[in-house]
């Protein structure tokens, strides 16, 4: 099955302290405040505590503007916490400078963002070396792993297409293979089926898992898509600015009716 071959040669088997039975990520009581004027402050993340094992594929689920794209965002040291901390294998992320935070971005985490963000004069491979070119590596050195991770995706036969001529699914796939570029030990995605059809989405969605079951890669994904969020290992919910487990309390399939008679028949 060159399939299998080609993803083998694009993923080399993980060394085994990348199976450890420590976290490899963990927020601990992580707050997260905006200011917000007049009407003092905005609290989007309260105390929140989890973590996240090697190789778990974690969906967060929640409405929009609960704050699943903050909490990604500092995970992956986007963005620095008001209060809290986030531990990457034990070490604390916001004890680097903006440098080393930086490096440590390139070097450890892959990010799928919901609008892939590719560079639009560049090629779909170019988009996908681009990690390891700010790492100063030479493209011919690179260039190998940028098309087997294309092809690993699908995309053999658009290396050179630049992303205005690719299609929404195409961008996203190009995008995914531009995360796994500096074999990340995360790749967090936000929404990044949120733009798509839902075959497309499905089909990605159903893409990432292969990654993480083939090869072991850790993901935390977010996403309003239950269906999708269901395939994940484990799913929480992010609400008032904590996660919860999905079995403790499913969201309403429709909104909840303002109306405090709670009548569910033919309301308005
Ligand atoms: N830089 C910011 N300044 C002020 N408020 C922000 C900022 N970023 C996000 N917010 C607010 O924080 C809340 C959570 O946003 P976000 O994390 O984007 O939610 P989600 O990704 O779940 O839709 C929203 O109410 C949003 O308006
Ligand atoms: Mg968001």
């Amino acid at each position: 099955m060159s399939r299998s071959a080609s993803m083998q040669s694009a993923f080399p088997p993980a060394d085994d302290s990348a199976r450890r039975s420590a976290p490899l990520v963990e927020a601990k009581a992580l707050c997260k405040r905006y200011p917000a004027g007049e009407r003092g402050e905005l609290v989007v993340l309260r105390d929140l505590s989890f973590h996240v094992m090697p190789g778990e594929v974690v969906a967060i689920v929640g409405e929009s503007g609960t704050g699943k794209s903050t909490l990604l965002h500092l995970l992956g040291g986007l963005d620095r916490p008001t209060s809290g901390r986030v531990l990457f294998e034990g070490a604390d992320v916001f004890e680097k400078d903006d440098e080393a935070l930086a490096a440590f971005r390139n070097r450890s985490i892959g990010f799928v963002f919901q609008f892939h963000h590719l560079l639009p004069e560049f090629t779909a491979v170019e988009n996908v070396a681009m990690p390891a070119l700010i790492q100063h590596r030479r493209m011919e050195e690179v260039r190998p792993r940028a098309v087997e991770l294309l092809r690993t995706l699908g995309l053999g036969d658009r290396l050179d297409h630049r992303p205005g001529a690719l299609s929404g699914g195409e961008q996203q796939r190009v995008a995914v293979a531009r995360a796994l570029m500096n074999r990340p030990r995360l790749v967090l995605a936000d929404e990044p089926t949120g733009n798509l059809d839902t075959r497309t989405a499905d089909a990605l969605h159903r893409e990432l898992l292969r990654l993480s079951r083939a090869f072991g890669q850790t993901f935390v994904i977010a996403t309003h898509n239950l269906a999708l969020a269901e395939m994940a290992d484990r799913v929480l919910h992010l609400r008032q600015g904590r996660l919860h487990p999905a079995e403790e309390a499913a969201p309403p399939v429709v909104p909840p009716n303002p109306d405090p008679a709670g009548d569910v028949g033919e309301g308005d």
